[in-house]
Order: structure tokens, then C-alpha cells, then sequence
């Protein structure tokens, strides 16, 4: 079975989980690949997701929901048909609706939530960054 783990992670606690996790998944024998979000976010989500049985993603939760940039990637994926995947999310505070942003946008799609978890991790909000905050590329500015 061919798995693949996608995940944005800025600070390295999303990364820490999804590592975790791939330690998992490599001991029960699965073929897998975790590819960082940011090195792919500009490739056509198709042509990473072919050839994958069972899809990971992992980011944090950005203003009580998915950070748009994942959103914006996620509106993007391909149609399926009932295709697996599990999502894991790390906040410092509060979860919000992250978890049904991504569901409401890939059930839609045919991709079908099979599990999700949520990890508290280190707050990394940076509260005194300089206007605007919220810039279209955020948080790519940050990179
Ligand atoms: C722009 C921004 C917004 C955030 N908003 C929230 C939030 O609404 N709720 C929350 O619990 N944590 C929030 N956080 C904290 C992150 O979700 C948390 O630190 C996460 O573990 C960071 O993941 P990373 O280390 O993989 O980048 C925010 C962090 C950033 C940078």
C-alpha cells in the first residue's frame, strides 16, 4: 500500500507529529513517502496524490481554522472516488473548525475522512507582526 503524508508545518510541531506517525505506519510495513507541503504546494495536486492508496495531511490550526493556504490547496484536489485519508492537526489553544474546513471541502471531491486527531503543540503565533497581518500570501511571507 502506497501512503503518503503531506504536511505544512512552520514551527516543527506538525512536522514532529507527522514523523511520529510515518515511525507507525513504517513498522507495519507500508510503503510511504512524507513530503513537506511547502516543497510541493506549486505542483498540481494530481500528479503528487497518483499512485497514493491512503493520504495523511497535516497542519496547524491557523485563526480557529485551516490556514487558507491549505484550504486554497485542498479546493484544488482531484475528484476520487471514496479515496481514504486521515488529517492531524496541532493547535495552542483552540481547534476551531479546521477539521470540517477540510472535510467540507474533499468529501465533496470523494476523498473519505477515515480519522483525525488533534495534538496541542507550542503556540507560535506571532502577535506583534507589522501590518498587514493577514496578507494574501500569508503565511508564505514567512518562509
Ligand atoms: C498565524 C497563526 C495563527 C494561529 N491561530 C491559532 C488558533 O486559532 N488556535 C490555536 O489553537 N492555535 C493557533 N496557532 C498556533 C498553531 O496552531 C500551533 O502553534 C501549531 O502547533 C503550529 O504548528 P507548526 O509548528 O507545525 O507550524 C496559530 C499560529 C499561527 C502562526
Amino acid at each position: 500500500m502506497k501512503v503518503k503524508i503531506i504536511v505544512f508545518s512552520q514551527t516543527g510541531n506538525t512536522r514532529q507529529i507527522a514523523l511520529s506517525i510515518a515511525n507507525g505506519i513504517l513498522n507495519k510495513g507500508a510503503d510511504l513517502e512524507v513530503l513537506d507541503w511547502m516543497k510541493i504546494k506549486d505542483e498540481p495536486p494530481e500528479n503528487i496524490l497518483r499512485g497514493c492508496d491512503l493520504l495523511g495531511i497535516g497542519t496547524p490550526v491557523f485563526f480557529y481554522q485551516l490556514p487558507f493556504c491549505i484550504r486554497d490547496w485542498l479546493m484544488k484536489f482531484p475528484k476520487v472516488n471514496e479515496k481514504p485519508y486521515f488529517l492531524f492537526i496541532t493547535y495552542a489553544v483552540v481547534v476551531g473548525t479546521t477539521v470540517r474546513d477540510a472535510d467540507n471541502i474533499l468529501r465533496k471531491k470523494g476523498w473519505k475522512l477515515i480519522d483525525n486527531s488533534g495534538f496541542l503543540g507550542f503556540g507560535s503565533y506571532q502577535a506583534y507582526l507589522p501590518w498587514p497581518r493577514l496578507s494574501v500570501q500569508f503565511p508564505d511571507f514567512m518562509k
